[in-house]
């Protein structure tokens, strides 16, 4: 499949999310090129008179809805998000993600443990029999100490981890933090391990969105299947 393919997949998965959304709705916007698609459709509704206002997770996104005319709710504002939609790296089969390619996982992870419905769309090479192998797990951590926190990383996981850089200087995220990315085999236990690597002193939050999602969306060369995750 081309990158033109899998893009036309994305959008296709991004179009059926926003069906989603109604009128008067708070939105949570994800990050990355699938929640581009995503963003500008949502334009298209606002423009068609569908009132409703997003919460973006990156700057990137914020300035694209901006720009498609989406009104935005401030960052500082304790918000009541009703649906959010993002992208992931990952997902198996129990709908758990892997996210934080784009390096906006700590914003994400807000909004997606905020909002009552988080709706995922992905192409189908998205969909693996267990997270890890192909794809690195990204964790955020503050720059004070890295390297140690890094070690921790390193011997909880049994992994390689390494710094995340961006034109040769180390990659910063939204929020000042720096990114490392774990290349881990396989994460058969993904709650567990999202636990332990949050009680490292020094990791702020993982690239592992465990039983959040409530819809994935999956773009597919025969169609867009919409699954709904049953709830535990
Ligand atoms: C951004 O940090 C990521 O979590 C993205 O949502 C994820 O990488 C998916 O990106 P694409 O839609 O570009 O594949």
């Amino acid at each position: 499949m081309t990158s033109e393919d899998l893009d036309s997949l994305k959008k296709a998965a991004a179009l059926k999310a926003i069906e989603f959304v109604r009128d008067g709705m708070v939105v949570g916007l994800g990050t990355g090129s699938t929640a581009k698609h995503m963003v500008v459709a949502l334009g298209e509704k606002v423009r068609d008179g569908v009132r409703l206002r997003g919460v973006p997770t990156s700057q990137e996104t914020a300035a694209l809805a901006k720009q498609s005319g989406i009104p935005l709710i401030d960052s500082e504002n304790r918000w009541e998000i009703d649906v959010a939609l993002d992208g992931a790296d990952q997902v198996d089969p129990s709908f758990n993600l892997i996210k934080g390619g784009g390096g906006a996982l700590l914003k994400e992870k807000i909004v997606a443990a905020s909002a009552k419905q988080f709706i995922v769309m992905v192409d189908h090479t998205k969909q693996v029999p267990v997270l890890g192998g192909s794809f690195s797990l990204p964790i955020e951590i503050i720059p004070f100490g890295w390297g140690c926190t890094a070690r921790e990383i390193e011997a909880l996981t049994k992994s390689r981890v390494i710094l995340r850089e961006r034109n040769g200087a180390p990659f910063k995220t939204e929020a000042g933090n720096l990114i490392v990315d774990a290349h881990l085999d396989r994460i058969d236990r993904p709650g567990e391990l999202e636990t332990a690597l949050n009680l490292i002193p020094g990791v702020v939050e993982t690239g592992l969105f465990v039983d959040r999602t409530n819809v994935l969306i999956v773009g597919t060369p025969q169609g867009v299947h919409t699954l709904h995750v049953p709830r535990k």
